[in-house]
């Protein structure tokens, strides 16, 4: 029987088990803010280096890119994120907290309340924003009460000072998305990599946002990691390529990263919602235990950020095509991944009760840990670590030889390890050992000689 999880049990799990730590907890915590353990942090590792398999390594037309956190506060300027990125904020005056306005009009529409006409084409604007909560008779979801401030633009990039001279600082941004980085060096990169368009240029790292409402665990934090991919084409090839990203995106979240499919939907994201640099996009939500909500943004970007960047630096972005001889802006398709979004999925799919067993179900590929190594007594210790050592050169193991059998097995279920390598004195003298699979707790015995094989096969 499948139970439907639940967040408290995902969280749990986490805080128990390394995955997943309040920040700065010895303080008192820093509200929305999380430490990854020693198995949270193996298991979005696996996900981000299956990402660069996938997109760089596999790939022959693309390439990563490492640029810097605080980038020239010009560029966020040009890109439009200082005037643009910002969200209607407005307070409850009765209970005192704050709200994201269009966010409260979204769950309202979500109830069924028929959307009024005007609300398609005015959805930002505060003014009429305000109207539309009063239209549609929204009350304050925390208090119950009808008492709203006006609404405010909240611009959603954390600020930070370099102190550039001796006596004064001077204002700068920690991204909000890495994608800029792939725009400002793009001349850099197309001209000392020598590619032809289509080219991919991608980065995977930390972003910031001063979120409103950060929330759901790791779901929406200030800080966060992004696995982003600018690919470059030539204007008219924008849709063959935003098709392609398409399968591609569905490709590594259902196969690659083994996320159920009927759990992953792909929407389109309506025309007059489009961020203001893009021609066409779509979500990846997962059904996460608190709804459908994104995981993955691909957007068609057009040539926006490297004509605003050109007009803005005065330096010439564009690309040159000496096959047709002709100089252009290229357009640019974005998939966009939330690292931490897509680690919440894996837990939140891979949670599994059986009966009295309670397991993540990882696809092995992404398991933090991929092989325990459990000789039964402790008279076999040696050997366990020798076998441990065999291990280690090829997967990233665990070695335990304290306690019952049984309890050692419900450990290494409950974080997903999907082997477990287990050392008694019969196969010990048969230079021998048993393998635990994980789901079907079937045992099966194999030579010592062939364990790294054996293993690694099924790691595929
Ligand atoms: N460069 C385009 C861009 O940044 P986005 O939709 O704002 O697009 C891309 O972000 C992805 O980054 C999202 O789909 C989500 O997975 C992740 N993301 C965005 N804000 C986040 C936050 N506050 N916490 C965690 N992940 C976030």
């Amino acid at each position: 029987m499948t139970i439907q999880v639940e967040m408290k049990d995902i969280v749990n799990l986490c805080q128990n088990r390394w995955f997943v730590y309040p920040g700065s907890e010895i303080y008192g915590w820093l509200a929305n803010s999380w430490d990854y353990g020693p198995y949270g942090s193996l298991l979005k590792e696996n996900i981000k280096n299956l990402w660069l398999k996938e997109f760089i390594q596999k790939r022959m037309d693309t390439m990563l890119l490492d640029a810097s956190l605080i980038m020239n506060p010009k560029v966020w300027e040009a890109s439009g994120h200082v005037w643009g990125f910002a969200d209607p904020l407005m307070d409850c005056k009765s209970c005192k907290n704050r709200f994201r306005a269009d966010k409260l009009v979204d769950a309202k529409l979500k109830d069924g309340t028929p959307e009024p006409e005007w609300y398609a084409w005015d959805k930002t604007e505060s003014i009429r924003l305000k109207e539309i909560i009063d239209e549609l008779n929204i009350h304050c979801p925390d208090c119950g009460e009808k008492n709203f401030s006006d609404i405010k633009k909240f611009n959603l990039m954390l600020k930070t000072f370099l102190w550039v001279t001796e006596d004064g600082a001077s204002l700068a941004y920690l991204r909000p998305e890495t994608a800029q980085g792939q725009f400002v060096d793009f001349t850099n990169v197309a001209r000392s990599s020598r590619r032809k368009l289509p080219f991919g240029i991608a980065q995977v790292g930390k972003s910031f946002r001063n979120e409103i409402t950060p929330g759901n665990f790791i779901f929406r934090t200030r800080e966060f990691e992004q696995m982003e991919l600018e690919y470059f084409v030539t204007p008219g090839e924008d849709d063959a390529a935003f098709a392609e990203w398409k399968s591609e995106s569905n490709r590594y979240l259902t196969e690659v990263i083994g996320l159920k499919s009927e759990n992953v939907k792909f929407v389109p994201i309506k025309k007059e919602e489009l961020p203001h640099y893009s021609k066409e996009a779509w979500d990846f939500e997962y059904n996460y235990p608190f709804g459908w909500w994104e995981i993955e943004t691909l957007a068609n970007r057009t040539d926006y950020d490297l004509k605003a960047h050109m007009t803005a630096s005065g330096q010439n972005l564009s690309y040159f095509d000496a096959v047709n001889n002709k100089r252009f802006l290229p357009f640019v398709i974005e998939p966009a991944m939330g690292l931490w979004r897509i680690t919440l999925a894996a837990l939140c799919d891979a949670y599994t009760i059986e009966g009295e067993r309670t397991y993540l179900k990882l696809a092995p590929r992404i398991a933090p840990i991929k092989v325990w190594v459990l000789p039964v007594v402790k008279k076999l210790s040696d050997l366990g670590k020798e076998i441990y050592s065999q291990l280690s050169e090829d997967f990233v193991c665990e070695y335990d030889d304290v306690g019952s059998v049984g309890k050692r097995y419900a450990r290494m279920d409950e974080i997903g390890t999907p082997f477990c390598v287990t050392i008694d004195s019969t196969n010990y003298e048969e230079w021998n050992v048993t393998v635990r699979n994980r789901d079907s707790m079937e045992q099966e015995v194999i030579k010592i000689t062939e364990l790294n094989s054996y293993i690694k096969e099924r790691l595929k």
